[in-house]
């Protein structure tokens, strides 16, 4: 809990935060008329610092001016795992970006190592913000020349949609009204969508198409579902360009360790399989628990499609590269290979070096035999396949992370 406490007291709403330090010189020892120049023109300048840092001067700051060749892009949900290597990609391919989150699941440690990366003026901004309040929103908008919109920000836990579907409703479709209402309002005109496998349901048939009905089963799924169709009926009549990508199970992290996944403690029990996974080769939990060895595949277990995150956020840049007004595009992003959990534990037992304990329980109630993808129209329309496609070298990639943040932003490991 330790570093969520400090990161929740530090940041005020609606303001950018500065991570760097600020220092200048000690000038009590000097004296005399030489020394008193220098204090003037150092108060002088430290007024202009401070001025250039506090909120109304931002109004004129690089990230309120629309400038050419330069693409200004509002990353909603940036500390989250998601947001965070999505902005990383972006920064990374001269993007100028604004991140907008509350750190009610996301992390400013994440923000505080894109920061660091990416120093430069103009680069990078933080801003902490309720995507709930919608005056704040309004605000943000009105102060930043956005150009783009990547709309990450979300609770995303099935487990969880199932017992609090209203913390579901509120901040995924309601919250998803919001920001369409002041990209609508401000004239952003393209939207990145993240959107998910839960939308479609229990298909029967699969590998699953764009065009495999969408019948969601819980809260979860229900509420993104209820966006993409807000999303779609808005656009319909607007000029507004849309990419409603629909992920699959997403693993991984940044093959350079420098971000990770570290969802809150609490959350744990609602957590996905590479998450579980970990904390089991930790010792944090004593092993893990499969549900259901009767399913009709092929050894017993579920099968998933599991997508690694440096391939998920390559699909975001692609799609915001080829987003066009008055056009929406609807994409699956997955391998189109489904891996079963017997599969998943052995890849996590070797990425780990953990011989992990497994536990063979009965089915979970809910829980269906077999999603995987059909990527192919994502491939032929944004040339995007997934690269990163060995299970076990994606789960180590993300183990090496883990082993290195043991209290996953706060603080980092001496060793491991
Ligand atoms: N992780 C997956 O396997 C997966 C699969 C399909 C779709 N998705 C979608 O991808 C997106 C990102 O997921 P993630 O795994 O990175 O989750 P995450 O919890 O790591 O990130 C979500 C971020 O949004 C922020 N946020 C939430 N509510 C907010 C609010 N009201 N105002 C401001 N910020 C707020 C959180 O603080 C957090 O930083 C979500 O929309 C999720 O539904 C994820
Ligand atoms: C984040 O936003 C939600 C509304 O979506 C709000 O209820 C919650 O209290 C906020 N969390 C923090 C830490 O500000
Ligand atoms: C989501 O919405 C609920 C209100 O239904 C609120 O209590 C909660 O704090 C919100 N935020 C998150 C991150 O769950
Ligand atoms: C598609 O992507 C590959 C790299 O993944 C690239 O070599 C090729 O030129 C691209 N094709 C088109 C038509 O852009």
């Amino acid at each position: 809990m330790l570093n969520f406490g400090r990161a929740r007291s530090q940041p005020r709403p609606n303001r950018s935060l500065s991570l760097g330090g600020m220092d200048y010189p000690d000038l009590k020892r000097k004296n005399g008329y030489v020394g008193k120049i220098i204090l003037a023109a150092s108060l002088t300048v430290l007024c202009i610092i401070m001025l250039k840092q506090s909120p109304s001067f931002n109004t004129s700051s690089v990230f309120s001016l629309h400038e050419a060749g330069v693409t200004h892009v509002l990353v909603t949900g940036g500390a989250g795992y998601i947001g965070s290597h999505a902005t990383m990609r972006l920064l990374r391919d001269q993007y100028r970006v604004t991140i907008v989150d509350n750190l009610s699941r996301g992390n400013i440690g994440a923000v505080k190592v894109l920061q660091e990366m990416f120093p430069e003026p103009g680069r990078l901004q933080f801003i902490y913000a309720d995507l709930g309040n919608a005056k704040a929103v309004n605000k943000i908008f009105s102060e930043n020349a956005f150009d783009a919109v990547m709309h990450f920000a979300a609770v995303a836990y099935v487990g969880e949609s199932t017992l609090e579907p209203l913390r579901y409703y509120h901040n995924i479709t309601s919250n998803t009204l919001v920001v369409l209402e002041a990209m609508a309002a401000h004239g952003v005109k393209t939207l990145i969508y993240s959107s998910t496998c839960a939308t479609y349901g229990e298909p029967d048939k699969m590998p699953i198409t764009e065009e495999t009905p969408q019948v969601p089963i819980n809260p979860y799924g229900k509420a993104k579902k209820m966006a993409e169709d807000i999303i779609l009926d808005f656009s319909k009549n607007s000029d507004m360009a849309v990419m409603i990508l629909r992920y699959f199970n997403v693993i991984g992290s940044d093959p350079d360790g420098r971000l990770g996944e570290a969802p809150r403690p609490e959350l744990r029990e609602h957590g996905r399989i590479s998450g579980a996974c970990f904390d089991a080769a930790r010792g944090i939990i004593t092993g893990l628990k499969v549900k259901g060895t009767d399913y009709k595949t092929a050894d017993g277990t579920c099968v998933r499609d599991y997508i690694d995150v440096t391939d998920l956020v390559d699909a975001h840049v692609k799609a915001l590269e080829k987003a066009q007004p008055k056009k929406v595009g609807i994409y699956n992003v997955g391998t189109g290979r489904g891996r079963s959990v017997k599969e998943f534990v052995e890849a996590c037992k070797k990425a780990t070096g953990v011989d992990i304990k497994v536990d063979y329980l009965p089915r979970r109630p809910g829980d269906y035999a077999e999603v995987y993808s059909d990527p192919t129209k994502i491939g032929l329309e944004l040339n995007w396949t997934a690269k990163y496609t060995d299970l076990q070298e994606s789960l180590r990639m993300a183990w090496r992370w883990q082993k290195a943040h043991r209290n996953g932003y706060g603080t980092v490991a001496a060793s491991a």
